[in-house]
């Protein structure tokens, strides 16, 4: 177990920090002594107010603009005097079949899920640098290891992250960066799952499907929960992760391993 000082002194930036598991590693990554900025474009005055009384800042921010991201990772630098840590958590589903797909449905979907982590990483490198290294996690998907039928463009924009990921990790370790991606599935209480679950005609039964997707989420009888994938973030950004780099840790009870054996 890592100790609450772990993150001491430490500068993070978290997309997506409004909810589910931007917020549940904003929290974390908080309470284990990193000072947090989140950004997100759907933050209401409670969920500001919320994350202000655990001494993080939040400030609006659609990562799909590149301005609006510079603007957060630099805004944090120079508010904190460093950036250590980035988490390029921010994403949007996209359940379509391919002739349903409009480009704007893809450019929606490959700018949130994808290029903003190319430039939020482009613009948190420097900053990285100047600290003497740092940490960038980019939130993928098990459908970034195994692409899924139902959601073909969302798979693509999660393999990609992972291509981006790996890449990104073997241009800059020599620069002391670390750039690693958590691939979770199914996570609950998160906005993703709860507009899945509210978009099925049978709540309990697509419940049930999620579960039984995933071998351990099956074994447990529950799904996976943000805490369980914000361990996994906090680890990669911690010291205890310092020769970790270009990985992509599947946090999905095994869901990406397989066709899961009949129940
Ligand atoms: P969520 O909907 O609770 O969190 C996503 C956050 O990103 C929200 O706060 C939303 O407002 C924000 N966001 C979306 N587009 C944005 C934009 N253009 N600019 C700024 N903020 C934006 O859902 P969840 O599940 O916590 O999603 C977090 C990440 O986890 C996403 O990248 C998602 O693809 C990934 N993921 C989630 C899984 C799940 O089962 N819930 C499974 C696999 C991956």
């Amino acid at each position: 177990m890592s100790s609450p000082a772990t993150l001491s002194g430490r500068v993070a930036v978290i997309t997506g920090g409004a909810s589910g598991i931007g917020r549940a590693t904003a929290v974390l990554l908080a309470q284990h002594g990193s000072r947090v900025f989140v950004g997100d474009f759907r933050l209401t005055p409670e969920t500001q107010q919320s994350l202000q009384a655990l001494e993080i800042d939040a400030s609006a921010c659609d990562v799909r603009n590149v301005a609006d991201l510079q603007r957060l990772i630099d805004g944090a630098a120079n508010a904190a005097g460093r950036l250590d840590i980035l988490v390029n958590n921010a994403g949007i589903g996209m359940v379509k079949q391919v002739q349903a797909v409009s480009e704007e449905d893809w450019d929606n979907c490959l700018d949130t899920n994808f290029k903003a982590a190319f430039f939020g990483a482009k613009f948190a490198i420097p900053h990285l640098i100047a600290a003497g290294g740092g940490s960038i996690v980019n939130t993928a998907s098990n459908a970034g290891l195994l692409p899924r039928a139902h959601d073909p463009v969302y798979s693509i924009s999660k393999m990609a992250l992972i291509g981006l990921t790996k890449s990104l990790a073997l241009c800059h370790s020599k620069d002391r960066i670390r750039i690693n991606a958590v691939c979770p599935g199914p996570v609950i209480d998160t906005g993703m799952m709860n507009a899945d679950l509210a978009a099925a005609a049978d709540r309990g039964a697509t419940a049930k499907q999620f579960i039984a997707a995933s071998p351990l989420a099956n074994a447990h009888a529950r799904m996976i929960r943000p805490d369980e994938v914000a361990e996994a973030i906090l680890y990669l950004v911690s010291d205890a992760a310092c020769m970790v780099t270009g990985t992509a840790i599947a946090i999905d009870g095994g869901k990406s391993l397989g066709v899961p054996p009949k129940s």
